[in-house]
């Protein structure tokens, strides 16, 4: 049970430090500028300024405020607080997921790949948007269900940055770029569905 434990904050912690640590190097164009710190998004700027900016500026944003929201301790002690993060959490996707879904539409990386990300996109803004649809309405264990789909779709953004390395040196980066745009996403998905299936709508801490 110790053991058990310790392991279970051990991947918390892991969570954390990666989100934390991949929002802060997606926010690299703030001090180098797009054209040097992301030159092969850089095409971006010129066809859609507006939403390129809205995505690698507010996407890390959603990023880094994901954890906070599964912290229990703070959910039960600082209701309000809960509240606010999670309205920063939807604005941050809203805006940050349309620019994702307009870059995936204008991806210069052909259609398999455009079609990877646009449906991320697409389930990105439509599983927030019934989180927070299901916490309006009062319908909690729903939001959970709906905010932990979201959440695997957010953490998207770091297993496309641990498989890509891998992909470009096996695959090369044209076949591993296609590749990334699902299973960056997908894997995440499915492996929410799993959990859901398995701890159902038990709230956290509650035995099996
Ligand atoms: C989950 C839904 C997301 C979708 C659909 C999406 C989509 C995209 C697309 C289409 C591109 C441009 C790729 C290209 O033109 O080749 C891109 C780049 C980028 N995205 Fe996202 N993205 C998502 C989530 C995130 C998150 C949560 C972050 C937070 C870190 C993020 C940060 C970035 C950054 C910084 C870039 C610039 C390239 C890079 O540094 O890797 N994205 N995204």
């Amino acid at each position: 049970m110790a053991s058990h434990n310790l392991l279970t904050k051990m991947r918390i912690t892991c969570i954390w430090l990666l989100c934390i640590a991949i929002a802060l190097a997606s926010w690299r164009f703030l001090l180098l500028g797009v054209e040097v710190s992301m030159p092969f998004v850089a095409y971006h700027l010129e066809a859609r300024p507006v939403w390129f900016y809205a995505h690698v500026g507010l996407a890390p944003v959603a990023l880094v405020l994901m954890p906070f929201q599964f912290w229990q301790g703070l959910r039960q002690r600082h209701p309000q607080r809960h509240r606010w993060i999670g309205r920063a959490y939807g604005v941050a996707i809203l805006l940050s997921g349309t620019g994702g879904l307009l870059m995936a539409a204008g991806s210069n990386s052909g259609p398999l790949a455009a079609w990877g990300f646009g449906l991320l996109a697409v389930f990105w803004l439509g599983f927030t948007g019934m989180g927070i649809w299901s916490a309006i309405q009062g319908r909690i264990a729903d939001h959970r269900r709906w905010m932990i789909r979201s959440a695997a779709l957010t953490f998207a953004a770091v297993t496309l940055r641990l498989y890509l390395p891998v992909l470009f040196a096996t695959m090369g980066e044209q076949a591993g770029y296609v590749l990334v745009s699902w299973i960056c996403w997908v894997p995440n998905a499915l492996a929410a569905e799993w959990f859901l299936l398995r701890k159902g709508n038990r709230p956290e801490g509650e035995p099996a």
